[in-house]
């Protein structure tokens, strides 16, 4: 039996300051639509980019209040008439708007299923499929290249050092932590650079004077700036986030145009979102789930535990404190 109301995250107002942004609502609980499916939630995925969405960014022309976070795992407790795929009782997981919620209901097609609910299966559909899509499908990955990943010890970023490291690459990761620096060791990163202890344009001049073929840049402005001027001949940075202004103005800047620092080496600067390779979400999950029930492929998961609606606000700002280390979850 469903209960008739279930409790939510909404963004009451649109600002980056999430919690100033979130309110718990009840709302009725209404039997899926023939094409839908209804999960009880069990883990919700905290992402830098919850700031962005309670600022109403990826619901443009929209106003408040909508459902706040962006993926989540759990039980499938009730199927539409349409419904070929699922039935109750199949754990799924699915990465729509609106993860921050005790039910979700969500068109079919929009869930995969899992063999089990948990924060590290959980952490493969947004995280992981990011990395994948990021270094493979924009990024052009090789073997036997450079590469380098920023905030490497996150949610996404210790699975692009993963994947670069399994296709055979030299992987150079960022943290800003000793502990984050032995998680980087023990997922293969070959060269850890704490940004807190080394200067990371210095590094890289030094050790690797002919420069980064691939970069997975997550972190922005200066930043952002060390990889450009680092890129090798034909090097490719696949722009996936720039967390450093999330809380703040855009930092506007006056230099020379990009293409001085482009041309004269045939580099380019891509960028990744994942909203616009959503289809392609189920095969590269398909293909991380393949590399960790193998045993290839870690998920690390930040042991901080934050339980129930009440905590997504401090789960959400904890990650923004820049102490996480892996992927950070809400657990119902
Ligand atoms: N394009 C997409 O579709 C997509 C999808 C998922 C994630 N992303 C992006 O990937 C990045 C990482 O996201 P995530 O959810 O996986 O977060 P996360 O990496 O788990 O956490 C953020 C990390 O960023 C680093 N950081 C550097 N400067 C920071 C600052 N000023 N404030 C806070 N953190 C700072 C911190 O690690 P260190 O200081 O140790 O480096 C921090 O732990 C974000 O830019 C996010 O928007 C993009």
């Amino acid at each position: 039996m469903l209960p008739k109301t279930y409790r939510k995250v909404v963004a009451a107002r649109f600002t980056n300051h999430f919690r100033d942004a979130a309110e718990i609502v009840e709302t009725e609980l209404k039997p899926p639509a023939p094409h839908e499916i209804t999960i009880r939630n069990h883990y919700a995925g905290v992402n830098a980019t919850d700031v962005n969405i309670s600022a109403g960014s990826y619901t443009p022309g929209s106003k408040p209040p909508i459902d706040l976070g962006a993926e989540m795992t759990g039980e499938v407790v009730a199927v539409g008439d349409s419904v070929q795929d699922f039935k109750v009782g199949d754990w799924v997981v699915t990465n729509s708007l609106g993860g921050y919620a005790e039910y979700y209901t969500v068109r079919a097609r929009f869930a995969i299923r899992v063999p089990e609910a948990t924060p590290e299966i959980l952490s493969l559909v947004l995280s992981g499929a990011t990395a994948s899509l990021g270094l493979n499908t924009v990024g052009d990955m090789k073997s036997g290249e450079t590469v380098l990943v920023t905030a490497a010890a996150g949610g996404t970023g210790q699975f692009a050092v993963q994947l670069a490291k399994l296709a055979g690459n030299t992987v150079i990761g960022t943290c800003s932590t000793d502990d984050k620096a032995e998680l980087l060791k023990s997922l293969g990163c070959d060269r850890v650079v704490n940004y807190k202890k080394e200067d990371l344009g210095t590094v890289l001049k030094a050790e690797y004077p002919r420069g980064m073929d691939l970069v997975y840049e997550s972190v922005g402005r200066g930043m952002f700036d060390t990889c450009v001027d680092n890129l090798a001949i034909r090097g490719r940075l696949v722009i996936i986030g720039y967390i450093t202004e999330y809380l703040d103005t855009p930092e506007a800047v006056s230099s020379p145009r990009i293409y001085y620092k482009l041309l004269g080496k045939s580099a380019s600067i891509r960028s990744m979102f994942l909203m616009h390779f959503i289809k392609q979400v189920p095969e590269h999950m398909a293909q991380l789930m393949a590399l960790y029930n193998e045993g290839k492929l870690q998920a690390a998961v930040d042991p901080t535990r934050f339980e129930g609606l009440e905590q997504v606000a401090d789960a959400v700002e904890y990650l923004h404190s820049g102490k996480s280390s892996g992927k950070v979850v809400v657990r119902f």
